[in-house]
């Protein structure tokens, strides 16, 4: 069995290459951007954060409470979608694992998303929640990468915009691991020769 690190250093540590973004930019983006949200939906009355698992959730959880810090009310609901197969994922066409609990007709939807790579399940979702009458739907990303910049993606609120890398950490997975690195990382090339 493998040996547990020392207490103060985490497991995952040893096999990050490099930081892209530090836990404290995290947290510090989280709060301008949920405030530039508040300020914008200040004259609506609650607004409808629609995230998507897995990889959203840390930042919807601490999206969430910063959009609360800025006294603005929010209500939350998760998705769960799956790409129907390389093919298909080039044409935008996805399954849904999980749907959304309530009708959203007539409401004003943030649609909370950890990344936009190519941006097929964004551009899809949004037209989803769209045929589902809500009144406006728009979308926060926490990390944007350049492919999403180039498709002119419609995301009104950005995070970071990072380099075309697989980056794990704060919500995103490589093989259902790293979810919980605080930051966001680009792991090492051995981890991959590993697996
Ligand atoms: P898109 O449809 O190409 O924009 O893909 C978006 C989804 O792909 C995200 O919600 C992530 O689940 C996943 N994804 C894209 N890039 C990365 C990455 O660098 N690391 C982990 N997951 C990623």
């Amino acid at each position: 069995m493998a040996e547990l690190p020392p207490a103060d250093v985490s497991w995952y540590d040893a096999d990050i290459d490099r930081v892209i973004v530090t836990e404290d930019q995290i947290k510090e983006k989280i709060g301008h951007l949920a405030k530039q949200v508040a300020a914008d939906y200040r004259s609506i009355d609650s607004v409808l954060l629609v995230g998507v698992l897995k990889g959203a959730v840390m930042f919807m959880a601490d999206f969430a409470r910063e959009m609360g810090r800025h006294g603005h009310p929010v209500e939350l609901e998760f998705m769960a979608v799956s790409s129907y197969g390389q093919r298909a994922t080039s044409s935008g066409v996805v399954r849904i694992l999980k749907d959304l609990d309530r009708d959203i007709a007539g409401r004003h939807v943030v649609v909370v998303e950890d990344i936009v790579d190519s941006g097929l399940t964004l551009s899809w979702l949004m037209k989803y929640l769209q045929s589902r009458s809500a009144a406006s739907v728009e979308v926060v990303a926490l990390l944007r990468k350049p492919d999403a910049v180039q498709a002119k993606v419609p995301v009104k609120y950005i995070g970071f915009d990072i380099p075309n890398e697989f980056v794990v950490g704060y919500g995103l997975d490589y093989g259902e691991r790293y979810r919980e690195l605080p930051y966001v990382g680009v792991l090492k090339s051995a981890v991959y020769d590993r697996s």
